[in-house]
């Protein structure tokens, strides 16, 4: 952390004015590395999937949150100490203290306080645990206003607009929609620096299927690959996702696509995999939405922390909006081929109609004939009256029907990741120390894709002509797309070691030979190692290097 803030990468927010828990500034270096881990979650996520991205309001009024469930089941436990007013969040105060892992409910929490007779840390004793809401709440317009909450979740601004996104998509199931942007969590005094925000950044993909197809048609692209699971019994197993699925232990395949689709992009952005498992939630864990969920989570100082939630959300969501909305928000799946049905239809006796509703009659019998039968008597609503026809009114007769399809409630499977978490334990697990020329050596091993600064152009020293020459190629290397910095103060040694301790991959370096033959050298991060090449070819050897991993003594001599 210390490194973090003083080279620039995450500075606590407000902190003029004494700072505030829970919020962070992304200084220049954290914003490009969250902004690149972004796109390339893009890539995996939206570019090469059926999906979609979208992007609506950080607001959402009251109904919206009334109906997902948060307004109510949104809560944490918190107990507030009498003495100094402080307030915890009480499971992870009593994780903290007593080392116990307490489930979240009210009950358990008052057990446990008054089994240990659990104490503030300023020694005061603690007022009856209560609920609170984590939602920050405001209000939209003068007055009275209407209330409304800051999105505690990207994905309720998906499920809103599902009737518009399933015709967007003509209904054809699986489909997904990503959304990448800010949520807020009035989270209970976060304690744990950037893990625990109260604004932090979320990249979500919901993925729509059909109830009873929880296939997605890329399984086979990550079906082998093997990985760490620790299921709801907390038993570990080592094992290909494919067999995950064929013993049960991952519910069904869309969920095992997603962990391994997870699993895939954090490697390719810095995640080391000895240090990351995907942990299944236990029954009394789990959201109030989610029927099944894994969070993928990384080991860092902080101990195992969840960097990615992937749950099974049902139809929770899509029927809730629906009811509360009015709004039919299933999609019609037709059959491979139609089917026929033998059905019971009401045919109207007009003779017995026309005698007791008059002029009414002919309505009521159009009404009859569509109607079901399932009792012996049919209700309808004629004008905003309802009218009850027992079985003199009409016949049943038994008729064949086809039927090309079904109207489903597509289930939903979230990925949702924490842009935050992820970029700080990518920073972690990049960290790396070791011996350069007898010194020791603080390096960042960033993926070269992450990289914040690329490149960092170098004169060999700080005087003309070769500072002229190093920012004639530091601007060439702008144009060309790179990220790039100049720096020329300090010796050669010194410079090479800050970027080596913010993760630039490369290094140029404009030295006497440069006026002789129009070479520079590139010095490679990772191995130290150096190449002369010409200076009109390094954006073509250095996009070549941005697209691998090796190393640039193994390119060798194929840049000259
Ligand atoms: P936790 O149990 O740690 O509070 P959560 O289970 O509430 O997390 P989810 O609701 O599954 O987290 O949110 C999805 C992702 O959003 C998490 O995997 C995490 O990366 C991120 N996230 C959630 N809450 C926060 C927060 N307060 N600060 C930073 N990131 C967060
Ligand atoms: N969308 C999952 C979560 O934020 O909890």
């Amino acid at each position: 952390m210390e490194m973090l803030v003083r080279r620039g990468f995450l500075w606590q927010s407000f902190e003029i004015y004494g700072g505030m828990a829970g919020f962070i500034d992304y200084a220049p270096l954290g914003n490009n590395l969250r902004r690149k881990i972004e796109n390339i979650w893009r890539e995996f996520f939206v570019i090469n999937e059926r999906s979609v991205e979208i992007d609506t309001p950080l607001i959402g009024i009251e109904e919206v949150f009334i109906a997902s469930g948060h307004a109510t089941s949104f809560v944490d436990i918190a107990i507030e100490c009498e003495k100094c007013g402080r307030v915890y969040r009480a499971d992870h105060y009593i994780k903290e203290k007593l080392n116990l892992e307490v489930e979240a409910s009210m009950n358990a929490i008052k057990e446990v306080l008054q089994t240990y007779d659990l104490k503030c840390e300023c020694g005061g004793k603690f007022r009856e645990p209560f609920y609170m809401n984590l939602m920050f709440s405001t209000k939209i317009g003068a007055g009275k206003g209407k209330s409304a909450y800051l999105r505690p979740e990207t994905a309720q601004g998906i499920f809103v607009a599902f009737k518009r996104l399933a015709t967007y998509f003509r209904e054809k199931l699986p489909f997904g929609v990503a959304q990448i942007g800010r949520a807020f969590r009035n989270e209970i005094s976060p304690r744990q620096g950037v893990i625990r925000l109260r604004e932090f950044n979320q990249a979500e993909l919901e993925f729509f299927v059909h109830p009873r197809e929880k296939k997605h048609p890329n399984f086979h692209e990550v079906a082998n690959d093997e990985l760490t699971l620790v299921d709801k019994f907390e038993k570990t197993h080592r094992i290909s996702l494919a067999k995950a699925v064929e013993k049960g232990i991952i519910a069904n395949e869309v969920l095992a696509y997603f962990i391994g689709k997870t699993r895939r992009f954090l490697l390719k952005i810095g995640i080391k995999d000895e240090k990351l498992r995907f942990r299944q939630h236990k029954d009394d864990e789990r959201a109030h939405y989610a029927s099944d969920c894994w969070d993928a989570e990384a080991l860092t100082s902080f101990g195992w922390i969840e960097i990615v939630g992937i749950a099974d959300r049902g139809n929770y969501d899509l029927s809730r909006h629906s009811k509360f909305s009015g709004e039919d928000l299933s999609v019609f799946v037709p059959y491979p081929k139609p089917v026929v049905i033998k059905k019971k239809k009401p045919v109207p006796k007009m003779n017995v109609l026309g005698p007791v509703f008059k002029e009414r009659a002919k309505k009521i019998a159009e009404a009859l004939e569509r109607a079901e039968v399932s009792s012996d008597f049919i209700e309808l609503e004629i004008d905003g009256e309802r009218i009850r026809l027992s079985s003199e009114f009409f016949e049943v007769k038994e008729v064949e029907e086809e039927v090309t399809g079904e109207r489903v409630i597509p289930h939903v499977i979230e990925p949702s990741f924490g842009l935050d978490r992820i970029s700080y334990a990518v920073l972690e697990h990049c960290y790396d120390k070791d011996i350069v020329e007898g010194e020791e050596r603080r390096v960042l091993r960033l993926k070269r894709w992450v990289a914040p600064i690329e490149v960092a152009v170098l004169p060999l020293l700080s005087r003309e002509p070769f500072t002229t020459k190093a920012l004639e190629i530091f601007s060439m290397l702008k144009r060309n797309g790179f990220y790039a910095d100049y720096d020329d103060s300090g010796s050669i040694g010194r410079r090479y070691r800050r970027y080596d301790e913010i993760g630039t991959p490369f290094c140029i370096t404009v030295d006497h030979q440069t006026f002789e033959d129009g070479t520079v050298t590139i010095r490679d991060r990772d191995t130290t190692g150096q190449v002369r090449v010409l200076i009109s070819d390094l954006p073509r050897i250095l996009r070549e290097l941005f697209s691998t991993e090796r190393s640039i003594e193994d390119f060798g001599e194929k840049f000259r």
